[in-house]
């Protein structure tokens, strides 16, 4: 049973949102109760950030954090990788692929792992990132956890999709999903937009809200059974990324750090990558649109760029401390973005420019909280093959050509 009328009126009215009860007495009983529900669940202090985004995105003092870089890998190869299989062998190493996004960029209405890349036959995004899962699967001889994070938009069809293709090949007794939180989207003064009459208008709440949806969802009695104590968390989008890379994990044990993070080099100062950094002495990452002038000219004693590895969405994290991190506060973004909504006559509009705020935590702040981190350098024309647009940049068009380069067949 859900919060009563009154509670949710006496919720609402803290929160300034009183107008999501404006067609409630219109509604049928089914609807009604699931109005209630909805507002019983959702986290509505966020809204109260609309009003101050603009102090949210202060920084502090950025230095450079060294990388492992190629030449040091290969030097320390053979006993990362022997330190890597061991620790896959011995059930420690889960993997978690985030999906729960929205992929507007892409603009498919479907979830972005269902995208079809293929150019003679059907490859599809998820297809590609558990092939490469496979190849670790098989070189170890271990089958590997994998949790799937979707989130209330799309996770019927991306539960269906995989089932119907019989998961790729993968062992469905190691793929667990997993439904990620949802935030409330509002206005730019803070007032929440409904969907329809009985709904008020959500959007899952960042990737930052992994670790916290998979212990909310049960997951960490998974985790606990197996003795899983790393994680390697990844993006959807990346169709190149190694998963479960045994010498990135051996580097990480070797290194004894409470995160990896694979980085590539740049391509260009102004590459729009987040850089790994440290700030105010911790390990961080500066989104590439507060990278400053300043900060892309910079140059370590020996000459080279000091901000010069970007991240690529794919971690490492050791459970233990992820656990103590759920005792402290992620940062909040607000990010502007076009959101559906009804209006005054009851119809549903879908606006051409953003309308509005959602409420995200991202992994990158994770990060920060850690005490040591890893950056760990791969290949990019090996590693990194982002789909986020259909053309240009980080596409599909320049990801089958990574794809292709790398010898894959579409
Ligand atoms: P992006 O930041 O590229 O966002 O996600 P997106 O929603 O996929 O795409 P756009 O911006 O709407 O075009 C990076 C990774 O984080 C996951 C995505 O699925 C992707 O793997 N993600 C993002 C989540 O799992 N949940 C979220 O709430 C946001």
């Amino acid at each position: 049973m859900s919060m009563t009328y009154g509670q949710a009126k006496e919720k609402l009215a803290r929160y300034g949102q009183e107008h999501v009860l404006r067609y409630y007495d219109e509604l049928t009983e089914k609807e009604k109760q699931e109005l209630l529900a909805q507002i019983e669940n959702t986290d509505l202090s966020v809204t109260a950030f609309c009003a101050r985004r603009e102090e949210l995105v202060r920084r502090g003092k950025i230095t450079p954090l060294k990388a492992m870089e190629l030449p040091e890998i290969q030097a320390g190869k053979a006993d990362f990788y022997r330190l890597g299989e061991e620790a896959i062998r011995g059930g420690r190493v889960g993997a978690v692929l985030l999906a729960g996004g929205m992929g507007t960029r892409l603009g498919s209405d479907e979830p972005k792992g269902v995208y079809n890349i293929g150019l003679t036959k059907d490859v599809f995004i998820f297809e590609r990132l558990i092939r490469n899962l496979l190849e670790v699967v098989e070189s170890t001889d271990t089958w590997i956890h994998l949790f799937v994070m979707t989130s209330d938009k799309n996770h019927e069809a991306t539960a269906a999709f995989l089932k119907e293709h019989d998961f790729f090949g993968y062992d469905s007794g190691y793929v667990h999903f997993f439904r990620q939180d949802m935030a409330p989207a509002t206005d730019y003064n803070g007032k929440v937009y409904m969907e329809s009459r009985c709904r008020l208008a959500t959007s899952p709440n960042g990737n930052g809200g992994w670790y916290i949806s998979m212990k909310n969802a049960g997951m960490s009695r998974i985790v606990e059974q197996a003795g899983i104590e790393w994680l390697n968390v990844f993006a959807v989008d990346n169709v190149l990324q190694r998963i479960a890379d045994p010498v990135f994990i051996g580097a990480v044990l070797d290194k004894n750090c409470d995160v990896g993070a694979k980085v590539v080099r740049k391509n260009a100062p102004d590459e729009k990558v987040g850089v790994i950094c440290l700030e105010d002495g911790r390990p961080s990452i500066v989104e590439y649109y507060e990278l400053t002038e300043e900060l892309m000219e910079a140059r370590d004693a020996d000459g080279s760029p000091a901000y010069n590895f970007g991240v690529i969405l794919n971690y490492l994290f050791r459970v233990s401390a992820l656990d103590g991190l759920l005792k402290k506060q992620l940062p909040l973004h607000v990010v502007e973005k076009k959101i559906p909504y009804m209006d005054e006559t009851g119809k549903l509009v879908k606006p051409e420019k953003p309308n509005g705020c959602k409420f995200e935590n991202l992994v990158l702040d994770m990060i920060h909280q850690l005490e040591s981190c890893l950056p760990f350098e791969v290949e990019r024309e090996k590693e990194f093959a982002p789909i986020k647009n259909k053309t240009g940049v980080d596409s599909v068009e320049s990801a089958r050509a990574l794809l292709l380069q790398n010898g894959v067949e579409l």
